[in-house]
């Protein structure tokens, strides 16, 4: 165990370790991104399962992967992923996500859905009671003003660079207690390309730690946490 890692560090090399044991030699697999994913990464290259195809849904993940010899390719041609694996910034009772604390939000996102199994790996500091935190999204440069007064309550995200397909990340501070209608409202608008609101459907695993979690267990584990 490398000093100074902290609980979260070592969780989310425990969940690591845990999803990397999920892939097997053939299988398409799509890599996401942050500081959960730069754990399973090495995970993944020591198991070294045959054949595998992955895509990338970052450059620095793309890199990490590339130079742990784990064979990477640009999401062009294949059509769906066996398995795509990834983190999240917050996990609520009913099993919704918030990611994008990255920015990777609508890569993240295409992986997600084009895969048969979206297996999400947290440390338990990310299950809470409600989503709280600022919700980030990715918005078309093109009609930006515009698009950030129909938001209102949106700021561009200070530093962070446009992403790979051009678009700028921002994050909506505004009240997450009905996650499905704010995902509803989002979609609506055509400058927001993306946005970080993860519905429980989407999520067919959620590993806390090395542990495999039901969703029917989330609301009792999240309470018990206080
Ligand atoms: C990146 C993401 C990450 O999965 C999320 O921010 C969690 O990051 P970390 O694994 O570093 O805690 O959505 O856009």
């Amino acid at each position: 165990m490398a000093s100074g890692e902290s609980q979260s560090d070592r969780e989310k090399a425990a969940a690591g370790e845990a999803a990397a044991e999920l892939v097997e030699a053939g299988m398409r697999v799509g890599l996401g991104t942050g500081s959960t994913v730069e754990r399973f990464l090495p995970a993944l290259a020591r198991r070294a399962p045959r054949d595998i195809r992955c895509v990338a849904t970052s450059a620095a993940t793309e890199a990490q992967a590339a130079a742990l010899g784990l064979p990477v390719e640009p999401f062009e041609t294949l059509e769906r992923l066996d398995i795509a694996i990834d983190g999240a910034d917050e996990v609520d009772p009913d099993g919704w996500l918030i990611k994008g604390g990255g920015g990777a939000l609508l890569r993240e996102k295409v992986v997600a859905a084009a895969a048969e199994r979206f297996v999400v790996l947290v440390s338990a500091e990310k299950l809470v009671p409600r989503l709280r935190r600022a919700l980030p999204l990715e918005l078309l440069a093109f009609g930006l003003a515009a698009t950030l007064a129909e938001l209102g309550s949106a700021t561009l995200r200070a530093g962070a660079p446009p992403s790979p397909d051009g678009g700028r990340i921002a994050d909506l501070a505004v009240p997450l207690d009905d996650p499905a209608a704010l995902a509803r409202r989002l979609d609506a608008i055509p400058g927001v390309v993306g946005h970080g609101l993860f519905p429980p459907a989407m999520v067919a695993e959620l590993f806390v730690a090395g542990r495999r979690v039901a969703p029917a267990e989330l609301p009792d584990l999240i309470a018990a946490a206080g």
